[in-house]
This record gives structure tokens, C-alpha cells and sequence, in this order.
């Protein structure tokens, strides 16, 4: 059956969402060993025994972010909650123990007493994402000197960040250092290939397309990359009212993106 072009109210995408960068994916291939450390170090907590410090490095787009995410979801269902900051986002103490607080649904003026109060002993983790970008660290000795039961993961993808730390906090913190090594050029086209048959229905991508997506993703050595450029193809298919996302929309979405 030879189809029209694509009509305005008609996609090609099944689930557009799973390409922004926020979706976190149930499973993530190709890290369930680091998913399985994270969870083994932190899972003390669940008895009421404190569990290990972790702190978690490697380069960009490589998953960091988005396994740990995973895990904390994971931990919560099992009753350990978890609070995430990004120290991108909340840089200075007192704003990161307003995200702590208000994640814990403290309204009034939030201070890491009534932070402790609130947990009143029970066990907890934090994870502090980008804590290279934290500009000072006043907010990690307050935790590590008031919160018993926690379980601290610091994430970055500058490994000297660790050396960077005053004595007082790294000896009190003893992290546990776990590396995401960067991903084998098939892995990441594994990766490649599961979120597109999530994101696209089936047949829409020609085998050019393809290959010059998973090229210029392995140049890159960034998944996130890959996915933007996934996603901006797509759209680019779209507006031409093609069915089918062929090299050229992969090149067009490349011109944007180095641009
Ligand atoms: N193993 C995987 N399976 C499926 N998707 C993955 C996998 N690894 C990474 N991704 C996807 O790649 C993107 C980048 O991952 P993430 O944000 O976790 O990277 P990161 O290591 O935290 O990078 P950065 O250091 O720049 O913050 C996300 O959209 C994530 O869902
Ligand atoms: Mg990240």
C-alpha cells in the first residue's frame, strides 16, 4: 500500500516525551551493574543500618543523572525515600536546604533542624547532582554533623572534584567512588535503537537516517546528544510531511545543532 504524505493531524511519533531530557527510562541498559552497586550500598538504610557515601563521576550524556534517578525511585517503592538537588540549579547552601526542605514538604522557613525534626531518625538518601557546580559546601557538613541515618551520593564528571574536598567533609563523608565508563559504540546504538522504537511507530526511520544518527552520537560519545538529534529529525520529517525520517532531516537537525 503506497501512503500520501503525512497529514497535518497525523506523527510518526508514538511517544514524543521520551525524548526530552527529563524522561527518565524504566530500564537502562547497559548500567545495571553501577544501578546494582548504588542499590546495594544504600540498601543498609532500609533496616535502619547506615549505608555507604557514594560519589558517582564520568564524562557528559553517559547516564549519571538518569541511573540514579532510577534507583531512588526504585529504593522509594520499597519504602527509603530520596531527595535529588541539582547544585546546578540550587548553588548555595541556603537555597539547596530549601529544596531539601520543600521536597520534604516543610513550609515554613526552611534550616536543616527542621530538616532533622521532620525525618526525626529515620533513614533517608540525598543525592547531589552537578555538586561541582555548589558554591560552597556549608550545606554537606550540616547533613554528614546532623542526619544520622543518611546516605549521601554526590554526582559529577570532574573525578578530581573528590580532592577538591576540605578534610573535615571528606572524612566524614568516606565515599564509596564508583565510575560510569563511557559507553562502547554498540551499547550506545543499543541504546539508540530501544528509545527510538519507544518514541517513533515502527518503519519510520530509513536505514541512512539510522546510520548517520548512530555515527554522529558515537563521534559525540553523548547520548543526550543523540536523543536531541533524534528527536529534532523527527520534527524535521514532520514539516516536510514525510512519513519516513531520512538522512537529509538528520542532517538538517545536525546543521541546527552545531550552529
Ligand atoms: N543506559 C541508558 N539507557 C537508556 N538511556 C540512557 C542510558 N544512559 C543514558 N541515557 C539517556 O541519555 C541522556 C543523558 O543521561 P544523563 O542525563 O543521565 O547523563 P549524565 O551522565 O548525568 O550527564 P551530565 O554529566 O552531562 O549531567 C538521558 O536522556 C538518559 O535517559
Ligand atoms: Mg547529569
Amino acid at each position: 500500500m503506497k501512503l500520501g504524505p503525512l497529514g497535518s493531524d497525523e506523527t510518526i511519533f508514538s511517544n514524543i516525551d521520551s525524548l526530552n531530557p527529563d524522561f527518565v527510562p524504566k530500564l537502562l541498559p547497559y548500567r545495571e551493574n553501577e544501578q546494582k552497586e548504588i542499590a546495594n550500598s544504600l540498601e543498609p538504610l532500609l533496616k535502619g543500618i547506615s549505608g555507604r557515601n557514594l560519589f558517582i563521576y564520568g564524562k557528559a550524556g553517559i547516564g549519571k543523572t538518569h541511573v540514579v534517578k532510577r534507583v531512588l525511585e526504585d529504593l522509594n517503592e520499597f519504602g527509603l525515600p530520596g531527595i535529588f538537588v541539582n547544585c546546578w540549579v540550587h548553588s548555595e547552601s541556603n537555597a539547596i536546604i530549601g529544596s531539601i526542605a520543600k521536597q520534604l514538604g516543610i513550609i515554613a522557613e526552611p534550616s536543616i533542624e527542621r530538616i532533622k525534626n521532620r525525618l526525626s531518625g529515620s533513614a533517608i538518601v540525598f543525592a547531589f547532582d552537578e555538586i561541582d557546580q555548589a558554591k560552597e559546601l556549608n550545606f554537606l557538613y550540616a547533613i554528614l554533623e546532623e542526619i544520622n541515618m543518611a546516605g549521601i551520593i554526590l554526582i559529577s564528571n570532574k573525578p578530581e572534584f573528590i580532592a577538591t574536598l576540605d578534610e573535615r567533609i571528606r572524612s566524614r563523608l568516606q565515599p564509596q567512588m564508583i565510575e560510569f565508563r563511557n559507553y562502547k559504540p554498540e551499547e550506545m546504538r543499543g541504546i539508540l535503537k530501544e528509545r527510538r522504537k519507544y518514541a517513533f511507530y515502527e518503519e519510520t526511520w530509513s536505514e541512512e537516517a539510522i546510520k548517520l544518527l548512530e555515527e554522529k552520537t558515537i563521534e559525540k560519545a553523548d547520548i543526550r546528544f543523540g536523543l536531541i538529534l533524534m528527536r529534532n529529525a523527527g520534527l524535521n520529517a514532520e514539516q516536510d510531511a514525510s512519513r519516513i525520517v531520512l538522512k537529509k532531516h538528520v542532517e538538517q537537525a545536525l546543521e541546527k545543532l552545531q550552529s
